[in-house]
This record gives structure tokens, sequence and C-alpha cells, in this order.
């Protein structure tokens, strides 16, 4: 028989990975997208199959983490047997802007997922995208039973979310996992997010197209992974016999001012004469430091990521290097093809580039 999965999300960096993966296992693939005036599915175009296609195996379907009925109603329809809860309003900063709407989305849209799946009576393992920003001001490193302090409004949001899936694991018996994934990055990251517009703008500034990088915070210091060894972790979870909550990360910490030096030098450019900060990107409370602890993920998943900080960095650049038409350093796609992950990564190309955060 063969496997369904259903994936909020999917038009998102995550998402889009998971449908590669999940679809390359034999999975038959059901994903939400949201209804937009404009295509939104570019990161998943390269996997679209003709809807007459009687052997098809990625169907995708209008719909909202804000409409319960609908996903009642889709969750009854599909009745997958893995369904991965990725759809979130996933930007930190943006969330201190619309606190209202990313507890909409964020947190409940994970208790109205629980609530459907309760609902409609199917017996699926659950997936909930949790964070390592739910630690906040939790001092480093952090694993599974580290206390929550979240510092923003998605983090507060998705410690929410989090105890919701605890309780329909306890209340009801439903086999919901947690992963409180740290930072994941790729050339597939929305380029709001401050590791995708150094990597952009350094393209854009090697093409001529401009001189000045403007960043918040440079001393912030992340746990950053490459996402699609995430998303093999995600995976994983949902095969073992027992649900259970997971911290995934690479157990090691670099500040944005690391991640800046590494990629402008990659390029052969002085950080020094294009990164400005300016104030409007600082949010009013940050998390300083995040360092996973992921003992816990390795002894029982086996999951242990490969792809080092310098290797991701170049990775990005070397994709947005390609975006932009210019020649890629190239030592970003011999380490995709080193270590076998040489997929259809390309970078997201939105020309509009979307408002600036
Ligand atoms: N990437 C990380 O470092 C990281 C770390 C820890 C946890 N997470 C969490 O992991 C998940 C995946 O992350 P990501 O980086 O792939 O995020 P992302 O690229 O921002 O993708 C978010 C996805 O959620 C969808 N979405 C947003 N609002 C929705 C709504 N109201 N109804 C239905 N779908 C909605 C988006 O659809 P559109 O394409 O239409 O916008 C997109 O498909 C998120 O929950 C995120 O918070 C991410």
């Amino acid at each position: 028989m063969t496997r369904k999965a259903f994936v909020t999300g999917i038009t998102g960096q995550d998402g889009s990975y998971l449908a590669e993966i999940l679809l390359s296992k034999g999975y038959e693939v059901h994903g939400l997208i949201r209804r937009a005036s404009t295509f939104n599915t570019c990161r998943i175009d390269h996997l679209y199959e003709d809807p007459h296609d009687p052997d098809r195996r990625l169907f995708l379907y209008h719909g909202d983490l804000t409409d319960s009925l609908q996903l009642t109603n889709l969750l009854y329809d599909v009745a997958p047997d893995e369904v991965y809860h990725l759809g979130a309003q996933s930007h930190v900063k943006v969330s201190f802007e619309m606190p209202e709407y990313t507890g909409n989305v964020t947190g409940l849209g994970a208790t109205r997922l629980l609530e459907a799946v309760k609902r409609s009576g199917i017996k699926a393992s659950f997936y909930q995208a949790s964070s390592s920003e739910m630690f906040g001001s939790s001092p480093p490193p952090q694993d599974e039973d580290t206390p929550l302090r979240p510092r923003s409004p998605y983090a507060a949001a998705k410690v929410y979310a989090f105890w919701m899936a605890v309780n329909y694991r306890e209340a009801y018996g439903l086999p919901v996992s947690n992963g409180i994934l740290f930072n994941h990055e790729s050339p597939r990251r929305g380029e709001t997010f401050v590791t995708r517009k150094i990597t952009r703008a350094i393209a854009h500034i090697v093409a001529g197209k401009q001189k000045y990088l403007y960043l918040g915070n440079l001393d912030a210091k992340r746990d950053w992974g490459y996402a699609p060894e995430y998303v093999e972790a995600m995976w994983l979870m949902l095969q073992q016999a027992q649900p259970d909550d997971y911290v995934i990360g690479t157990g090691e910490a670099h500040s944005v001012r690391e991640f800046v030096d590494e990629a402008f030098s990659y390029v052969g450019l002085d950080a020094r004469e294009h990164v400005k900060t300016d104030s409007r990107y600082f949010r009013p409370t940050e998390v300083q430091v995040l360092i996973a602890n992921t003992k816990k993920a390795r002894q029982r998943l086996g999951w242990e990521p490969k792809v080092t900080f310098g290797q991701l960095v170049r990775i990005m650049v070397d994709a947005d290097m390609e975006s932009q038409g210019l020649k890629p350093i190239g030592e970003g796609r011999a380490t995709l093809s080193r270590l076998g992950l040489n997929h259809a990564d390309r970078a997201l190309v939105n020309p509009t580039g979307g408002v600036e955060r």
C-alpha cells in the first residue's frame, strides 16, 4: 500500500524539500496551498504533475490554517498516514508587527489541524514544526528539557502550539511528535531571512545591482544547518514506534557577523565596504544565543548533520550567484555533489524582492 502524507506549508522552504524526499520514498503527497492572486508554488513547480496523469503522486488543495472546516474535510477525504504541520507565519520580525495574526496562524493553526485529525477519526502520525526560538532567553546549550522562555510573538505562538501537540498526545493518545528545529537554511530560504538576505545581496553586489547591505543585530548567534538534512529528521521522527519530542541542530553557533564575513570573503569582497547596520532591523526583544544539544536525536533517530557552517554559506552564495546569471565560485556546488545531495537546488527568486525586513 502506498503511504500517504499530508503536508501544510508545502510551498515553503521545508515543505518543498520534504515533498521531494517523500516522493522519492514512494509516498503520495497531499499538500495544502493558500489561494493567492499570483502563483505561490515556485519552490515546488519542479514537482508539478498534470492532474490528468493517472499515476501522479502529488496532489495540491487550496486551504488555510484559519479555516477549520476545510482542514477537517481534507483530512477526512485524504486519510493520510502521516501529517506534517509546517505551515506558519514563520518570520520573527514580522510577528512583532502582526502579533494577533501570528498567534492565529502559527499558534491556533496547530490546534485546528490537531482537532481536524481527531474529528476526522484518522490514525495519522503528526509532526509539529516547533522551533528553537521557543527557548528564547534560556541559556545554551538547549535540549528537550530546557525551559521555554519565548522572546517574540512568533516564539510565544510556537510554545502554545508545542504544548497543544503534547496535550493531544497525552489526552487523546494521538501519535504526535514535536521537532524542535534550530535554524536551517538553503537557497530556498525566503529572501527576508537574514542568511538569504546576505547571500542574495552578495550576488546583487557582484552583479552591480546594489552597493550596500543593511542588517540588524550582527551579534546574535544561531545554530545554522542545511534544510534538506533537517526534513529527513522530520520523517525519521514519524517512523519511530513511539511519538516523542526531539531537538535538531548542529551543536555549533555562529554570529550573523561571522556569516557575513564568511560569505563576503568567499567571493573576494570586504564586508566592511558594503555592510551597514540599520536600527529598523533590530527586534524589540532579541534572542542572543541558540545552540542545540542533539544527543537524543543522535541516539534515538541516528540523525547527524553533514553540512558544516562554511559549506552552508558556500552552497547559498553559489546558488544566488547562479540565480543572477553569474558564474558560481563552485565550492558550494562541489560540496553538494561530494555529499550526494545534488538535488534540484536553485535559489528562490522573487524579482520584486518583497518588503524589506
Ligand atoms: N526554517 C527554520 O529555520 C525553522 C526553524 C524552526 C521551525 N521552523 C518552522 O518550520 C516550519 C517550516 O519552516 P519554513 O522555513 O519552511 O517556513 P516558510 O518558508 O516561511 O514556509 C511557511 C509555509 O507556511 C505557509 N503558510 C503561511 N501562512 C499560512 C496560512 N494562513 N495557511 C496555510 N499555509 C500558510 C506558507 O505559504 P505561502 O507559501 O503561501 O506563504 C509556506 O508554505 C514553519 O512552521 C516554521 O515556523 C522553521
